[in-house]
């Protein structure tokens, strides 16, 4: 089956209702939500590899509840070994208080920086998997992701996820768009520019930082990008939003001004 993101383009999804992204034998990707009318919003995403679930980037302690609900409707709670947090924002993050909380052998996936920080949300004691020191895991039914160090965009420790089976980039904070007419999947990749720059100008690091980013999973056969914010990119606008970064002016190439 595959890929379904394509089938989402133009289309208003039902937001009471959990959006599958992939399917594939015994391998599953969801859209958990979450439904907040903000142009803020976040994207959590889960992904279901045999008896195994990861949830990626679980976000706020505030939509803890939804995810929650969301999450136990694709798995039992035995079932949900991890979640990946890309770096410690709370937007990102907090959750991880709730989910230790009720389930305690939770594994927290995260890099070395992030893991130096997210103690300070309450729990010290937790399992920890350094993608730093790991940077393939393979699933119990054998799938792969892989994690992609990127940083600077926007934290030193940031990083993203590469799924081996669906080619799914879960970008994190790159690729984040801030838009009030939001859609799951880009329609319009003028105007998602736009909502991107809102985002990446403030917050990336520099144009350098991008580029090396980009330098790292341009060799990938990538099939859709998608964000913690904004919509999903899918693959027709994947090479447009590579050189998207690589042309990308940000953070202190502006705050500070180019030598
Ligand atoms: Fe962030
Ligand atoms: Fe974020």
């Amino acid at each position: 089956m595959g890929s379904m993101i394509d089938n989402y383009i133009g289309s208003e999804i039902d937001l009471e209702v959990i959006t599958p992204l992939f399917k594939e034998d015994d391998y599953e990707i969801y859209w958990l939500g979450i439904d907040n009318e903000t142009a803020f919003r976040c994207n959590v995403y889960l992904i279901k590899a045999g008896n195994e679930a990861i949830i990626i980037d679980p976000g706020s302690r505030a939509f803890f509840d939804e995810v929650k609900q969301r999450a136990l409707e694709i798995v039992p709670l035995e079932n949900i070994k991890g979640l990946i947090l890309c770096h410690q924002d709370p937007d990102v993050a907090a959750s991880m208080v709730d989910w230790l909380t009720l389930k305690s052998d939770i594994i927290i996936y995260s890099s070395d920086r992030t893991n130096v920080l997210l103690p300070h949300y309450g729990i010290e004691d937790y399992q920890y998997y350094s993608i730093n020191q790991n940077p393939v895991y393979t699933f119990e039914n054998g799938r792969k992701i892989e994690f992609v160090e990127a940083p600077f965009l926007h934290f030193p420790g940031a990083f993203t996820t590469y799924c081996l089976s669906s080619k799914f980039v879960f970008s994190g904070d790159i690729w984040a768009a801030l838009d009030i007419n939001w859609e799951l999947v880009v329609s319009d990749f003028e105007e998602h520019i736009n909502n991107m720059n809102l985002f990446h100008i403030d917050y990336m690091a520099s144009n350098r930082a991008a580029k090396g980013y980009v330098q790292k999973i341009e060799n990938k056969e990538i099939d859709a990008i998608l964000p913690q914010h904004g919509s999903i990119i899918n693959k027709a606008h994947v090479d447009e939003a590579l050189d998207y970064l690589r042309t990308l002016r940000c953070g202190i190439d502006i705050a500070y001004g180019e030598s």
